[in-house]
């Protein structure tokens, strides 16, 4: 796994350099992670498209600070692949991760091929018990993320990388996360969305639960579904050969020309 920086945003690459005829999968994270959210898909998906998983503003070991709205996060990630040209590319984000794609396929759709929408929705207000254990007890949050964020069949043992990317995020950058789901609402736009447009979804999610994504799949012209087992919110660690097969096939499903 390589590690690069580019417009001060770190990322991982599967293959390096980027294989010009393949599809690029671009990972995005959710509040308060960082690209290892994502280290089950990135190997495991070179077979069907380049891959990169980055650390947004202020995470991981990305530089500048977090955000606290969508479209701020959207504008870096934007510049990122501006400067990168990956090839096709196809942004893939969890949670305020996903919002940031949907962000990208309103504002910025000729710098995408297509995108994948996981445990994410239109509009994601957030429950003030979040925001008032980030500001208390960052440690419960991190036990609250485990508690809530996933399926009780799941072993925790999975959960180990986004516990401990969010113990490392700074609780202002994880608050500033929440703040700009709260702010996210795209709901009567969707109508808009002109690229191919995967939407995922965890039986069992609780933060983002299912029925956002079925508003997802109802309102964005031709949005292809999936649906994940036993899995909550985060379905990439929980799930990760289903959520891997899902994404495989939606990948391999589109023309050369998206
Ligand atoms: N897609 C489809 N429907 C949505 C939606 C979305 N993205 N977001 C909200 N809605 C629906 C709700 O289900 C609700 O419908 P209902 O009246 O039929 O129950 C309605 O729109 C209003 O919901 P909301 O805007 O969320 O406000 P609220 O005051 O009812 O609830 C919370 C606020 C915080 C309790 C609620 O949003 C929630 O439980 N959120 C999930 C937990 C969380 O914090 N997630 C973090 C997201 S990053």
């Amino acid at each position: 796994m390589l590690i690069k920086v580019l417009n001060d945003l770190w990322f991982s690459a599967g293959r390096w350099p980027l294989d010009p005829d393949s599809p690029t999968l671009v990972f995005i994270h959710g509040s308060g992670g960082d690209q290892t959210l994502w280290d089950r898909q990135f190997d495991a998906l070179v077979d069907v498209a380049n891959t990169i998983a980055l650390d947004l503003p202020g995470h991981g070991t990305s530089r500048k600070p977090g955000c606290d709205r969508v479209p701020d996060y959207a504008a870096a990630v934007a510049g990122f692949l501006e400067n990168l040209r990956p090839p096709r590319p196809i942004p893939c984000g969890l949670s305020i991760g996903g919002a940031i794609v949907l962000q990208l396929l309103l504002e910025r759709p000729r710098l995408l091929a297509a995108g994948v929408l996981m445990g994410t929705g239109a509009r994601l207000r957030v429950l003030p018990e979040i925001f008032e254990t980030i500001a208390t007890d960052y440690e419960g949050f991190v036990d609250m993320l485990g508690r809530i964020g996933a399926s009780a069949q799941t072993d925790p043992a999975c959960l180990l990388p986004v516990r401990r990317a969010a113990a490392a995020c700074p609780p202002a950058v994880t608050a500033g996360d929440f703040k700009a789901c709260d702010r996210f609402d795209v709901m009567d736009r969707l109508d808009r969305i002109d690229r191919p447009v995967l939407v995922v979804s965890g039986a069992e999610d609780k933060l983002t639960p299912p029925k956002y994504s079925d508003f997802l799949e109802a309102h964005i012209p031709g949005a292809v579904r999936a649906r994940i087992p036993a899995a909550g919110h985060l379905m990439p660690v929980e799930q990760p050969e289903a959520v891997n097969q899902v994404l495989r096939v939606f990948v391999a499903g589109l023309p050369d020309s998206a």
